[in-house]
């Protein structure tokens, strides 16, 4: 038996803890610093690398890391060398996140389909260049921005204000000091997630995202307002054409410059008369996503997450998953994703039924109570036989938890449902 830690404090980390809970072989699960769900939380900030590597020595953990922060500061190399079991990738391989450039850039030598881009670090360069094409850009700050380092934009003059917002006002900081200026794509979008241990990539069950904050997609991006998995967006035929044209040629790359990608490999994709182009890389589990993919696993995670580490994923049984669909709709507070109010109390749990789970996100614990303590608060998350039975119960569900600045979008799961 062992003891796990799991670092983050999200939604995506209470799904993973829950599921490794159920694992045989191990003992206690920890999360650092975790939220008002999740048992034995340890009061360390993720970015504390070095009091997290003293934790996991002390209570000989097996450590798995949620967010990209931590991964992009190379907590698994620093692990590495302390000889301390730690799933995810390296500081090198994060970097499919970390730097949005070195992504692009990483793709366009490795003929990864792709949006084309151009890289500027001049405002006035980078608007005379949007002046001078004649079609849709996306304008993306280089570094971590917590998901919102992206400007989807309409016409020049959106273009030429999110070139000033990220260049000149700084509004992302040192993550904006380059930007990439890319042909916007108009498409369905998916997310599809892999397991890789630097050689092998075992497909996750496909999903989809919502990432808009409002009903229809209106409204700024956000981290993600729902999701369900599985997707009928992914075909089989497409899954095949992802799985082989964009991840296996991913770590395939990787390996070829030197790089051993291990851990989760998010591709974001956009599909356009049935080809994926390769919006973005997260080198993690999606959040949202990660709440009804892990609900329909059928198989020890944990034992994957060795697997994936030790190099191991070719002998591992293929992946068994829950026939029923699921869907994870996000309970907000009023302002996400600008700012919000916090440390209202949330009720209604104890109403909840078997085929849902209410994962946490931004709450907390206080004298016996869950308080509101973040921009995404739960994810109300629910099995069913259809799509539109998992719909219904997570919305079912939703009628049941309440606090004064509660939101969530109405339509999460709508898209998937055209296609039955
Ligand atoms: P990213 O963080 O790069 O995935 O971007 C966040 C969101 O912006 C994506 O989920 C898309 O909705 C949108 N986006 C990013 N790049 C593009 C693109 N080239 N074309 C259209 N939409 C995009
Ligand atoms: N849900 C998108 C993300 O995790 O980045």
């Amino acid at each position: 038996m062992v003891n796990v830690l799991v670092i983050g404090s999200g939604g995506r980390e209470h799904a993973l803890s829950w599921k490794l809970s159920q694992s045989n072989k191990v003992e206690t699960i920890f999360t650092a610093p975790g939220n008002g769900g999740t048992e034995n939380n340890v009061p360390l900030d993720v970015n504390d690398l070095d009091g997290l590597a003293e934790f996991a020595q002390k209570n000989n953990c097996f450590t798995v890391v949620g967010p990209e922060d931590p991964l992009a500061a190379g907590i698994v190399d620093k692990f590495n060398k302390l000889n301390l079991k730690v799933f995810g990738p390296s500081q090198a391989a994060a970097q499919l996140e970390s730097s949005k450039i070195w992504a692009k850039n990483f793709m366009r030598r490795n003929n990864i389909p792709t949006a084309r881009f151009e890289i500027f670090d001049d405002a006035q360069k980078a608007i005379q260049y949007v002046k001078s094409i004649d079609f849709n850009v996306v304008v993306k700050a280089d570094g971590l921005a917590a998901g919102k380092g992206v400007i989807v934009c309409n016409n020049d003059e959106d273009a030429i204000s999110a070139i000033e917002t990220i260049l000149v006002k700084k509004t992302f900081g040192d993550a904006g000091n380059k930007i990439i200026v890319e042909e916007r794509i108009d498409g369905i979008e998916a997310s599809y997630i892999a397991l890789c241990d630097g050689n092998v990539a075992l497909p996750m069950a496909s999903s989809q995202d919502h990432k808009r904050v409002f009903d229809d997609d209106k409204g700024p991006n956000t981290g993600g307002m729902g999701a369900y998995s599985p997707t009928p967006i992914v075909t089989d035929v497409l899954a095949k054409k992802i799985q082989e044209d964009v991840i296996e040629k991913t770590i395939h790359s990787m390996k070829n410059e030197g790089i051993s990608f291990k851990g989760f490999l998010y591709a974001g994709i956009m599909i356009q008369d049935g080809k994926p182009y390769v919006l973005e890389y997260n080198v993690r589990m999606g959040d949202p996503e990660c709440q009804p993919i892990t609900m329909r696993m059928n198989f020890d995670l944990y034992d994957y997450f060795v697997a994936s580490v030790d190099g191991t994923l070719s002998s591992m049984p293929s992946l068994s998953w829950k026939e029923q669909f699921a869907v994870c709709v996000v309970l907000a507070s009023d302002g996400y994703p600008g700012s919000y109010p916090t440390n209202d109390e949330i009720t209604g749990f104890g109403s909840i039924s078997n085929d849902t789970i209410v994962f946490h996100a931004g709450t907390k614990k206080s004298d016996g109570k869950i308080l509101s303590n973040g921009g995404r608060v739960l994810g109300v998350t629910s099995l069913g036989d259809s799509l539109e039975s998992a719909i219904n119960n997570a919305y079912l569900a939703i009628k049941e938890i309440s606090w004064s600045n509660k939101f969530c979008r109405t339509d999460i799961g709508k898209k998937g449902l055209s296609y039955f």
